[in-house]
């Protein structure tokens, strides 16, 4: 079996649904279930007595200690994280304390299980740790896109949390041995997306007649993957990973957030028209600028592809109408976590910028 923390988010929810399409090995699923976990993201695995849901911390060292012992498994994946960097920018701690520290607590108690385990099983045993894009900083319009040797920038509380947590991921690996993979992953997108993310963000105000906040002049540049292409290459670094080594995950679809933005409205322009036949577009909106807004993402996946086979499957095109769609078919799981907290938050991070109106 194995152990993957932070699966009731967004893309840690989407692996283990896909991990049960292709495999029957159990899962022990970590969560803390901050504002970002969401059990209806797992609900079509009820009565899967192969998935084990506990709610708890990797910072808590007892609970991951009597977790290791108990169910032996072969294999971490760590998702569990604090991920958004606006939320990084109104408040750091969290995002010291779980990307961070509780990072260092499940590295502490994975390394006493994986020492107590016997030669065969230390030898295939994995520790993946999953990251982002965002450590290596940001790139010029000219410069060529992030290959794993590029070097760690990270400009933002939540990257800088991330790339801290890579580089004990990477110190456990060379001073104590444990066999450990990276994956540095760019923007995903795709089904159970929390809706404080551009994406969810865009199609959730658009079909209740919200502006659609855009950042200074919308001009930065992000690589999209759709979250099912993520999975299979996580699937397959697991399987096949050199130990110790990183792997960056990207779809090659660097794309502009007005075009990304652009996309969304003349796709709901025609999955769900307007009922005043104006495009979604108009409803768009520039507001302040996000403070050190990085301007560029970009993945170089050479490195995946050539060594262990991995591509996407989705094209931008495709995976963002699959997007949509299942927005649109799933209003029920939007209007469940649209409420209450996520409320406070929407008035915390918009209600200055948003009178703004500024490019
Ligand atoms: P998310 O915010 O949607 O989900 C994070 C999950 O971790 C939630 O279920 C939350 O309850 C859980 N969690 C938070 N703190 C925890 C703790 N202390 N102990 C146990 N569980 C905890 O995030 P996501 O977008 O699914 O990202 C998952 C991972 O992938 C993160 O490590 C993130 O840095 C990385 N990543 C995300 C993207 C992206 O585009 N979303 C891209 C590359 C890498
Ligand atoms: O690159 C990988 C990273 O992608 C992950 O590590 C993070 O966990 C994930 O949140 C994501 O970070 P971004 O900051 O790129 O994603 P976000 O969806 O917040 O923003 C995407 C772009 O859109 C970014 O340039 C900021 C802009 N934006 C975002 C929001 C929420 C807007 O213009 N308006 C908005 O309201």
């Amino acid at each position: 079996m194995i152990l993957v923390t932070g699966a009731a988010g967004f893309i840690g929810s989407n692996f283990v649904l896909d991990w049960f399409e292709t495999n029957n090995e159990a899962v022990v699923n970590l969560d803390k279930l901050t504002y970002a976990g969401n059990l209806q993201n797992l609900a079509g695995l009820q009565g899967n007595d192969k998935h084990i849901f506990v709610h708890g911390d990797i910072g808590d060292s007892a609970l991951l200690t009597k977790l290791l012992s108990e169910h032996k498994p072969r294999a971490v994946v760590n998702f569990a994280a604090e991920s958004h960097v606006d939320r990084s920018i109104h408040g750091p701690e969290d995002f010291i304390q779980t990307n961070i520290v509780g990072t260092f607590h499940l590295l502490e108690a994975v390394r006493t299980y994986w020492n107590s385990l016997p030669e065969k099983e230390k030898q295939d045993f994995r520790f993946l740790h999953v990251s982002t894009d965002e450590v290596y900083g940001s790139l010029g319009a000219d410069e060529p896109a992030f290959t794993e040797k590029h070097q760690y920038e990270p400009n933002s509380p939540y990257s800088a949390s991330k790339a801290a947590s890579d580089h004990l991921v990477r110190a456990y690996h060379h001073t104590y041995g444990l066999p450990v993979l990276t994956t540095n992953c760019s923007n995903n997108y795709g089904p159970y997306h929390f809706p404080e993310k551009l994406i969810p963000l865009v199609i959730h105000n658009a079909l209740a007649g919200k502006s659609l906040p855009i950042y200074g002049d919308g001009q930065q540049i992000r690589d999209w993957l759709y979250v099912k292409d993520h999975c299979s290459a996580i699937r397959r670094v697991l399987e096949a990973g050199a130990v110790g080594e990183v792997y960056n995950v990207g779809g090659w679809n660097e794309n502009p957030n007005l075009e990304v933005v652009n996309t969304l409205c003349a796709i709901l322009d025609e999955l769900q028209p307007r009922t005043d036949g104006e495009s979604y577009a108009k409803q768009i909106t520039y507001v302040k600028d996000r403070p050190g807004h990085d301007k560029r993402y970009a993945i170089d996946a050479s490195k995946i592809e050539r060594e262990l086979g991995w591509k996407p499957v989705e094209t931008f095109e495709t995976g963002i109408k699959k997007t949509v769609q299942w927005y649109l078919d799933n209003q029920d799981w939007v209007t469940n976590i649209t409420t209450g907290v996520y409320r406070d938050w929407v008035q915390t991070q918009y209600s200055a910028v948003d009178k703004s109106n500024a490019k």
